[in-house]
C-alpha cells in the first residue's frame, strides 16, 4: 500500500497548483493527476452533475490502485466530497475556500472571496460562512469566465485583466484586506492579482494546507511512501494536453487520456 500513488483530480488544469504543493512536500510519493478539462468548468454545473463527474474520476483513480484521493477542486469538494466519503472506502482530502484564517486575521473586518458559482452556492460553503461571518463582512464574487480562459491557455490576457478588474472593484471599494482564492485555478492569477491589489490586501489560498493535510493523513494511516526509487509522476488530460504541459513548464510526463 505504501508505494501506491496518490490520486488527484480537478475539473481541469487548476488542481496542478495543489499537485505542485504535494510533490514539493512529499517528493517520494508517486502521483496520478487527472485533468477533466473536457468537462470544465464544473462551476456552472448542477450538484448532481458534479457528483457524477467526481464518481467517474474517483473510479478511474481507484482502478489505478491509488491509496488516497485528493479532490483538488473547491467545486467538486463542496458539492461531492460528502457523497464520495460515504460511498468509497478510501480516504479523501478536499479543498475549501480558506475563510477561517482570513476571518481571524482581518483588520478592516471585510474579506473578499473569489470562487465558482458551484462553490459559493453549495451547502458546505454556506455552513463555513455561517461559522465565520458573525463579526465580519464577506463579499462573495463568482469568477465567471476565468476558468475557461485558463483552460484555453489565456492566463495572461487582456480579457483576464478585464474580468479581474471588474471582480475586484466592489471588493476594494468596500475595503477588503484579505482576498480568499476559492478555486484551484486561481493561484495561477497571483502574479496578476499582486500587481492589481494595493499592498495591504493579502491573498490567501489553501494549496499548502491541503498538501500538509495529505501528509498528515498518510502518516496517521502509516502509508507514507518508503520507496528510495524515483516516484512515478503521471498527469493525464482529456482536453488540450499542451495547456497542461505549459502550466507545468514541461517538467512532468503529461499524456492525453479519454477518461
Ligand atoms: N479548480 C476548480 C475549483 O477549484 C474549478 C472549477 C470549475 O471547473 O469551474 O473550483
Amino acid at each position: 500500500m505504501r508505494n501506491k500513488p496518490i490520486g488527484i483530480f480537478d475539473s481541469g488544469i487548476g488542481g496542478t497548483s495543489i499537485f505542485k504543493e504535494i510533490h514539493e512536500l512529499l517528493p517520494n510519493e508517486s502521483c496520478i493527476y487527472l485533468a477533466d478539462s473536457k468537462n470544465a468548468p464544473y462551476g456552472n454545473r448542477s450538484e448532481e452533475e458534479i457528483i457524477q463527474l467526481s464518481i467517474k474520476n474517483t473510479e478511474y483513480l481507484l482502478n489505478q490502485g491509488c491509496k488516497i484521493i485528493v479532490v483538488a477542486c473547491n467545486t467538486a469538494t463542496t458539492n461531492a466530497i460528502i457523497y464520495l466519503r460515504k460511498n468509497y472506502d478510501i480516504p479523501f482530502i478536499g479543498i475549501e475556500p480558506a475563510i477561517k484564517p482570513a476571518a481571524l486575521k482581518t483588520q478592516t473586518k471585510v474579506v473578499g472571496i473569489l470562487a465558482t458559482k458551484g462553490t459559493l452556492s453549495s451547502q458546505l460553503f454556506h455552513k463555513t460562512i455561517d461559522l465565520y461571518s458573525k463579526d465580519i463582512k464577506i463579499i462573495e464574487q463568482v469568477g465567471e469566465g476565468i476558468v475557461p480562459l485558463i483552460e484555453s491557455g489565456q492566463l495572461d490576457s487582456e480579457a483576464m485583466q478585464m474580468y479581474l478588474e471588474t471582480y475586484l472593484e466592489p471588493m476594494l471599494k468596500q475595503d477588503i484586506d484579505y482576498l480568499v482564492l476559492g478555486c484551484t485555478h486561481y493561484p495561477y492569477l497571483i502574479p496578476m492579482l499582486t500587481k492589481m491589489l494595493p499592498a495591504h490586501v493579502k491573498i490567501i489560498d489553501s494549496g499548502r494546507a491541503v498538501a500538509k493535510q495529505t501528509q498528515a493523513v498518510l502518516s496517521q494511516l502509516d502509508v507514507l511512501s518508503n520507496s528510495i526509487e524515483n516516484p512515478r509522476i503521471q498527469l493525464f488530460s482529456n482536453g488540450d494536453v499542451s495547456v497542461l504541459k505549459s502550466i507545468l513548464d514541461d517538467k512532468f510526463d503529461v499524456s492525453y487520456l479519454d477518461f
